[in-house]
């Protein structure tokens, strides 16, 4: 069976971290959101993949992932560009795909047995999960134990019940797909087709999800996914060098790091190369690849790869790749920024 992955899309809300790539690029718990769900796919035995690739820096995708052999699977590209909606995308598909196929949005985490998912009769069968802010998602109604309607984005509380980013369709969804109108969004709403095999009659399985899951469309969601995720399956690990530190609990130092004179508390990750200096990390923090952290405390935080971070402290903080924020100790004692459209800052 293969698993089609949704790498497109614009990533408005995550700006200005999207601005230089996808947002399924961006890194919670020490690897990019869609490197989670790949793990999980392939845990569940399904190893070809196919990518929709969106106009976002597309490139940047290809150059991580490759053909898969890295990440032990293999990976078809197909370049949707501009996000025509998820329908549109999953249809571009249909020439790479068999009888029966899974599709999982590349910016979601659902921490969920997908062999339960891929084992069903009918032509589609869907995750649910309890939300409240129902308006952000597609929603389904449920009625004596069964799906009765699927609305995308409801302006009415009408069920709290969201359509969660992974899917399992046979092919019939695409005969659907090839009659889909356009949404008040301009969009192939993927929620569309599905409440269009209800139309015939088909039965819609479903599953409810009652752990955690996480659409990381915000900062907040992108915070919130590195704190799970860092809990659940960061392991200790020390691989770099740790010179007069303390490192305490589940701690990952990847090769090439160095921790001096810090004390760093798990779950924690820091990536390889990275340079910690006189600072306390931790808990909940994720420091990406080669970057440089001196005399700074940095919490419940995601630092991305490359940055440079010195003599300031930071909490529930998410900081894109290769950014700087350093203390001058120089007169006039004014801040000076350069910061990138729709920012946002505490001081
Ligand atoms: O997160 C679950 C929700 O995902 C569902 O409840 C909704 O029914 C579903 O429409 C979707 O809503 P979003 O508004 O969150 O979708 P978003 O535009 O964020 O796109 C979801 C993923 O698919 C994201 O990884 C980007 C990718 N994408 C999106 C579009 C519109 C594409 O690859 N191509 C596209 O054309």
């Amino acid at each position: 069976m293969e698993a089609i992955v949704l790498h497109g899309g614009q990533g408005t809300r995550l700006r200005p971290l999207t601005h230089t790539g996808p947002k399924q690029l961006i890194k919670v718990a020490g690897k990019p959101v869609s490197q989670w769900v790949i793990e999980q796919l392939k845990k569940a035995n399904i190893s070809d993949i196919i990518m929709i690739l969106g106009d976002n820096n597309p490139q940047k995708v290809v150059e991580y992932y490759g053909d898969g052999s890295k990440f032990e699977v293999k990976i078809k590209y197909i370049y949707q560009g501009k996000a025509r909606g998820l329908a549109d995308a999953i249809y571009r598909a249909k020439n790479l795909v068999g009888e029966k196929f899974l599709v999982y949005l590349g910016d979601n985490i659902v921490p969920y047995n997908l062999s339960k998912l891929v084992d069903f009769k009918g032509s589609a069968s869907i995750l649910l999960a309890k939300v409240q802010n129902p308006y952000r998602f597609g929603v389904a109604i449920i009625k004596e134990g069964k799906i009765a309607k699927l609305i995308e984005k409801p302006k009415e509380p009408i069920s709290d019940y969201a359509l969660v980013g992974v899917y399992a369709f046979t092919r019939e969804i695409f005969d659907v797909i090839e009659n889909l109108k356009p949404s008040p969004r301009n969009e192939l709403e993927i929620t569309d087709a599905i409440q269009g095999l209800l139309d015939r009659n088909r039965e819609i399985y479903y599953d409810i999800v009652d752990g955690w899951w996480k659409d990381t469309g915000t900062p907040e969601d992108i915070l919130e996914a590195n704190m799970v995720l860092l809990d659940e399956f960061n392991q200790r690990s020390i691989k770099g060098i740790s010179n007069g530190s303390s490192i305490d609990g589940r701690v990952t130092v990847e090769e090439g790091a160095q921790v001096f004179n810090s004390r760093v508390i798990g779950p924690t990750f820091i990536g390889y190369n990275s340079i910690i200096k006189d600072s306390y990390i931790g808990p909940y923090t994720m420091i990406g690849n080669s970057c440089n952290i001196e005399n700074s405390d940095i919490e419940n935080s995601v630092i991305l790869d490359g940055s440079n971070i010195s003599g300031v402290s930071l909490r529930d903080s998410l900081i894109g790749q290769s950014s700087k924020i350093l203390r001058i100790n120089k007169r006039p004692l004014a801040m000076r920024f350069i910061i990138g459209e729709r920012s946002s800052l505490e001081v």
